[in-house]
């Protein structure tokens, strides 16, 4: 069966590390709150002249080492970001062009916290369509940019960073085996900026209902989780490994429950990383897979919830 391995991972975080209790000389915040509300300890945030592309493009980088492929394979490259260096034109062709890769064609997808299961889902349909072989699908953000520094309910929460995979159509049984998007607009409201080009002309900043949020992203990731699950006959304990989108560490571990799954089948970074969007998941799956606990041939399964709402799910034999 023709599928699309993850040949390579690779992932970049900007040198500068920002803790709780820097955080807490500038609002009004302590590292106790933030670490129990949200289990995070630190975020990485990009230096001045330093863009989302530049992350990428890093990123990008080291999945290719990881795998020795060459940039004359790669077909298409696709950026999620909620972050782009400009409105226009789109990250992944200012990528492209940093990569020096002359061949194919690049776009980003804004799907917010979920973008990178839906950039692999994208991928994904176009291996197996036979329309690509090699896609390189990169989640970047420097959300740094994006939030209000003097609002501690959210200012707390994000970080910069960039993950990335090498996608290849191989005939087998590893690769991405099922993916499960869904988005529900009526939930616009609750987590988006204060800004756009074509509403006022600006970037803006994060608003986020803080507590809707987390009450609607359990629920929804569970549907999208039980969706993938179904279709392949399997129970939530029957995974390797779980890599949720890193949020909050309390909704982390309710979708661990949820799935029965033990705390180390679990990954987290969201203490060391904070929420990187649309970079969280490639980031997780890059840490898990260079310290050793992601093996070949494990099962592992992906969900994220995003802003739209966006959210999603996808099932990947390594
Ligand atoms: O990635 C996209 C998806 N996003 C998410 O999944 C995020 C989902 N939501 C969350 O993770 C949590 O709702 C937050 C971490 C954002 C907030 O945690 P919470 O337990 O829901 O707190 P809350 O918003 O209910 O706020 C509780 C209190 C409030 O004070 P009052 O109104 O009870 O007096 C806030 O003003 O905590 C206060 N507060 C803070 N205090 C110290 C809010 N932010 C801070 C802060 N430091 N940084």
């Amino acid at each position: 069966m023709l599928r699309s391995r993850l040949q390579g991972v690779g992932s970049y975080l900007p040198e500068k590390i920002l803790t709780n209790k820097d955080l807490a000389k500038a609002v009004d915040t302590t590292d106790e709150w933030i670490l129990q509300r949200t289990g995070i300890k630190q975020r990485h945030i990009a230096a001045d002249g330093e863009y989302t592309s530049d992350l990428a493009t890093k990123a990008a980088q080291n999945a290719l080492e990881d795998c020795g492929t060459a940039l004359t394979d790669i077909d298409t490259i696709i950026v999620a970001t909620t972050s782009p260096d400009l409105t226009f034109p789109s990250t992944a062709t200012i990528v492209q062009e940093k990569l020096g890769i002359k061949q194919g064609f690049a776009f980003d997808i804004q799907a917010a916290c979920s973008g990178f299961v839906y950039a692999l889902s994208m991928a994904d349909s176009m291996i197996r369509s036979g329309q690509i072989r090699t896609a390189l699908v990169i989640g970047a953000e420097t959300f740094s940019r994006l939030v209000d520094w003097e609002d501690r309910r959210t200012c707390v929460l994000f970080g910069d960073g960039a993950g990335a995979v090498v996608l290849k159509a191989h005939e087998g049984e590893r690769g991405i085996l099922s993916s499960h998007l869904f988005s529900d607009g009526a939930y616009c409201d609750f987590l988006k900026t204060t800004g756009g080009p074509a509403f006022n002309k600006m970037v803006g900043v994060v608003e986020m209902n803080g507590r809707e949020v987390f009450k609607q992203a359990v629920g929804k990731m569970a549907e999208a989780v039980k969706q993938c699950l179904d279709q392949h006959g399997l129970m939530g304990h029957e995974v390797d490994w779980l890599i949720p989108h890193q949020a909050n560490k309390r909704i982390i571990d309710a979708m661990g429950d949820k799935l029965g799954l033990k705390a180390e089948q679990v990954v987290v970074t969201v203490d060391q990383h904070a929420n990187t969007s649309a970079a969280s998941i490639p980031l997780a799956l890059d840490v898990a897979v260079k310290d050793g606990r992601i093996k070949e041939n494990d099962l592992i399964l992906m969900e994220a919830l995003g802003a739209g709402f966006t959210w999603g799910s996808a099932l990947v034999r390594f």
